[in-house]
């Protein structure tokens, strides 16, 4: 298997439809990039599927910075992309350079950040210093109070072109790849072919040149609300769940730990 990078995986436009994903820790991560993921972020969705949260604005750096060097130690190939956190850049842009330069520091080849033209000096500056940016228009969860809610983004013609001008704003910016997050399938197809840099759909349609699942939605750990556009691909709450019940059980009857294994 071959170590991806930015620009292979930029490289892959056109060619070949990458499925990435999420991962929070060493063990699903090496999961994953044994079984070939090209890129895993490491997003900050922790805040919801590993934290316990209702949404993802707690996050704190020091727990991205944490889970990127867990996932970074366990992956050999799949291009490592961390997710900044809430407040993580809306501080001040220095403090946003030092926090993405942390990132790499732990074995991060990318950052992630969320937001459009409203961001785009940002991500010229990380481009200019080497930082290679994922962007992310669309719905992007850190505005969760903005919205109102989880709510699909670009639904009207003039929504659809902000979306629209907003990945044209980033890839101009210097973003190696952006991702489409809750939008029309046909804004997600007409944005994947303007542009020149990848794009990487999540509930944006099948055209993107990229897919993210959430690692907990596409293993089916996920026990609460399963967005429409996820596949399950396993359903490991419920092996979990039964191999739980099952050692509770055979402690409590005495057929765990058996007498004659030492
Ligand atoms: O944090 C995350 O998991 C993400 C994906 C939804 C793209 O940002």
């Amino acid at each position: 298997m071959k170590k991806w990078t930015v620009s292979t995986f930029q490289a892959a436009k056109g060619h070949e439809k990458l499925g990435c994903c999420t991962a929070y820790d060493a063990c699903f991560a090496r999961l994953a990039d044994e079984a070939g993921v090209p890129c895993i972020l490491v997003g900050d969705s922790m805040g919801m599927t590993m934290l316990g949260y209702e949404t993802t604005l707690p996050v704190k750096m020091e727990e991205t910075l944490s889970a990127t060097a867990a996932v970074a130690r366990a992956v050999k190939n799949a291009l490592v992309v961390a997710d900044m956190p809430f407040g993580s850049y809306q501080c001040g842009d220095d403090a946003a350079m030092a926090n993405a330069v942390a990132c790499l520091k732990v074995g991060a080849d990318a950052i992630k950040l969320e937001g459009g033209a409203r961001v785009c000096g940002l991500i010229r500056r990380m481009t200019e210093a080497g930082i290679p940016v994922l962007a992310h228009v669309g719905m992007t969860p850190q505005s969760v109070n903005a919205y109102g809610g989880f709510k699909k983004q670009g639904k009207t013609r003039e929504a659809a072109a902000q979306v629209l001008a907003d990945a044209e704003a980033v890839e101009a910016a210097g973003a190696f790849a952006v991702t489409l997050e809750c939008v029309p399938n046909d804004l997600g197809a007409q944005i994947t072919a303007a542009l020149k840099i990848p794009t990487v759909g999540i509930g944006a349609g099948p055209v993107c040149d990229a897919q993210w699942l959430v690692m907990h939605d596409l293993l089916g750990l996920n026990t609460g609300h399963v967005p429409s556009f996820v596949k399950q691909y396993a359903h490991l709450a419920d092996s979990a769940r039964a191999a739980f019940a099952q050692y509770v059980a055979e402690v409590a009857s005495g057929t765990f730990p058996p007498a004659d294994k030492t």
